[in-house]
């Protein structure tokens, strides 16, 4: 959750950290921090805030160096100070490590270490990798054998980069269980959590497996095993587009990314068809089809689940990825488990496929990111093709979602959609031009603190998207339910001016979900509808373009998107950075 960001440069390294930090900041925002390396000294500069907030009060691009490293956090162990900030150096100094993850047996071995005489700064796991290395630094002489020693003695989960005070243009960084990618530039050398980081700089990327350890000198890399034997590693061409990552005239990139939506579906829909054909067999020929995900993620595979039951007849399953251990007992060799996520990175995606695959089952993936370890892992991968999402709230990957999905369905039922994406682009433009009076909704509404959204069938993960959007960004409470349920429990919560979202589709089930919001404005709910088909039962009113079931969820979820974004920033909350979130939840 964690951003990280090392380079080794024949130029100042600092503000070229500074701009890479800036790029990977979605992953966690609670403090920052740069170290870099100068005529034998490790200075490290960090406290709590923002990259922004670092740079304005201790002008961290002005450090000199051309070794060094950077981190921006998402708190794990110890509170959000600058004590707990990284980069943590070791207590004399030698050496300063950046983190991402959590190291499971770090009392144990701040015990063991303290014993030594080790004296620790911070609260965090991350401070005694720096202490573990410099303590086999001081017997072995050579970073290399030191961070193998190092690392043989953590438990857990880590992407972590060291620099060493005596070996200026070093760097040595290891993963396990978190990504670390390097980058391969002219003259410079880079090791990131995310290719975003680099990008500006150099377009060759290397993706680092598991329990690999790379060397990194201005003018090249090694990667070696565990054993210390040299593993060669090819350099991928990534995409330059990955770059645009500029907020243009909008004022967040959440705007900005929900604003992009109409080219989102069109380039989802570029999918090689030997894949396409390839993911629909898979699934076809499947005794069983598990799908997971998480969040938002989730919802978009709900959809799917739902189409492939609803018009292929297949039996199959849509499983929250943190809940997978529960499930796991009935994958096995006859089943294809599909994995959804933007990232391709979170923790208990990753930890849902592993499991999946230990049983046998083929892994098919609908990702956003590449070169992410999701990608790597699975048998057949669909691309979501909608560029770098940097506000952390899925927009524009939740879209991208529903229309691979939609894409996998049709080819599993061997329907054709390839005249589509134009018109669901335009109709997407449409509803955009709404959003004003999503605003002016907003703004009626900004100062209340219970939200309900309802809807049936499937348009029920719409509502569900739509309350996780508003909590994510407003800070409000809201639930997203089926309709039919409210009368099971939640009407009991229903006072005069309690706002209901209302999603009723005109070609399923909107007579009885009209009468539903009947039901709740009898109780004195403020009814928000989100509809092709008008009914006075809505006080507010959003309508949307009529289009076919697979199709709506789309067309629904965009006003949602805005409420949840017009809604934040009326309450004044950062939609980019929302509080205790992070964009890839690379933690378990
Ligand atoms: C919600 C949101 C999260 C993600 C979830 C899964 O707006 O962004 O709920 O959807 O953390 O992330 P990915 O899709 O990267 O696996």
């Amino acid at each position: 959750m964690c951003g990280i960001i090392a380079g080794v440069s024949d130029e100042e390294i600092a503000p070229i950290l500074v701009e890479g930090l800036r790029r990977v900041e979605y992953r966690g925002y609670d403090s920052a921090g740069v170290a870099t390396l100068h005529d034998g000294m490790i200075e490290v500069r960090k406290d709590v805030g923002r990259v922004g907030e670092l740079e304005d009060s201790h002008h961290v691009s002005g450090m000199k160096g051309k070794t060094g490293m950077a981190h921006t956090r998402w708190a794990t162990h110890g509170g959000v100070t600058t004590a707990n900030a990284h980069p943590h150096p070791s207590c004399h100094g030698e050496v300063a490590v950046i983190h991402n993850g959590i190291i499971e047996n770090y009392l144990e071995l701040k015990d063991r270490l303290a014993a030594k005489g080790h004296v620790f700064a911070s609260e965090t796991d991350t401070e005694v990798i720096a202490h573990v290395v410099e303590d086999a630094y001081a017997e072995v002489h050579d970073p290399i054998k030191a961070v193998l020693r190092g690392i043989k003695a953590l438990k857990g989960q880590y992407a972590l980069v060291l620099m060493f005070s005596d070996r200026p243009g070093l760097l040595i960084g290891t993963r396990n269980d978190a990504p670390l990618v390097i980058g391969a530039g002219k003259r410079e050398r880079f090791l990131a959590s995310d290719v975003l980081a680099f990008i500006s700089r150099t377009d060759r990327a290397v993706f680092l497996d598991n329990n690999e350890i790379a060397e990194l000198t201005p003018d090249g890399f090694r990667v070696f095993d565990l054993h210390g034997g040299q593993v060669k590693k090819p350099a991928t061409q990534v995409a330059w587009e990955l770059s645009d990552v500029s907020k243009l005239d909008y004022a967040h990139f959440t705007l900005k990314e929900i604003h992009e939506q109409p080219e989102t579906v069109i380039r989802a829909m570029m999918q090689e068809p030997k894949k396409l054909e390839a993911f629909a067999e898979a699934i076809t020929g499947a005794k069983s089809v598990v799908l997971t995900a998480s969040g938002s993620s989730y919802h978009a595979a709900t959809l799917l689940k739902n189409r492939l039951s609803k018009e292929a007849r297949m039996r199959c399953d849509v499983v929250l990825s943190g809940e997978f251990e529960g499930y796991e007992h009935l994958v096995d060799g006859d089943t294809v488990l599909v994995a959804f996520s933007q990232s391709g990175e979170t923790a208990d995606v990753l930890e849902a496929v592993k499991k999946g695959r230990e049983r046998g089952a083929k892994v098919l993936t609908a990702v956003n990111a590449a070169g992410s370890s999701l990608a790597r892992e699975s048998d057949i991968v669909l691309l979501l093709n909608c560029g770098p999402e940097v506000g952390v709230a899925a927009t524009k990957s939740f879209t991208a979602q529903v229309m691979v999905g939609n894409m996998i369905a049709d080819a599993v039922v061997g329907q054709s959609t390839a005249r589509e994406p134009k018109k669901v682009s335009a109709q997407i433009a449409d509803v955009l031009r709404l959003e004003g009076r999503v605003r002016e909704i907003a703004r009626e509404l900004s100062n209340r603190t219970d939200f309900y959204f309802i809807a049936r069938g499937s348009h029920y993960p719409v509502a569900q998207e739509g309350a996780l959007k508003l909590k994510e960004l407003a800070y409000v409470h809201a639930e997203g339910m089926p309709a039919s349920e409210l009368k099971h429990g939640t009407l009991a919560l229903i006072e005069k001016g309690t706002p209901v979202v209302v999603i009723a589709n005109s070609q399923e089930g909107f007579d009885s979900t009209v009468s539903n919001a009947m039901e709740l404005q009898a109780r004195g709910a403020e009814i928000i509808g989100i509809s092709d088909r008008v009914n006075p039962v809505f006080r507010h009113f959003i309508e949307i373009p009529s289009a076919n079931a697979s199709v709506a969820p789309i067309l629904e979820v965009i006003p949602l998107q805005l409420l949840a974004y017009f809604m934040a920033t009326e309450r004044k909350n950062d939609p980019d950075y929302p509080r205790n979130l992070a964009k890839s939840v690379t933690v378990k």
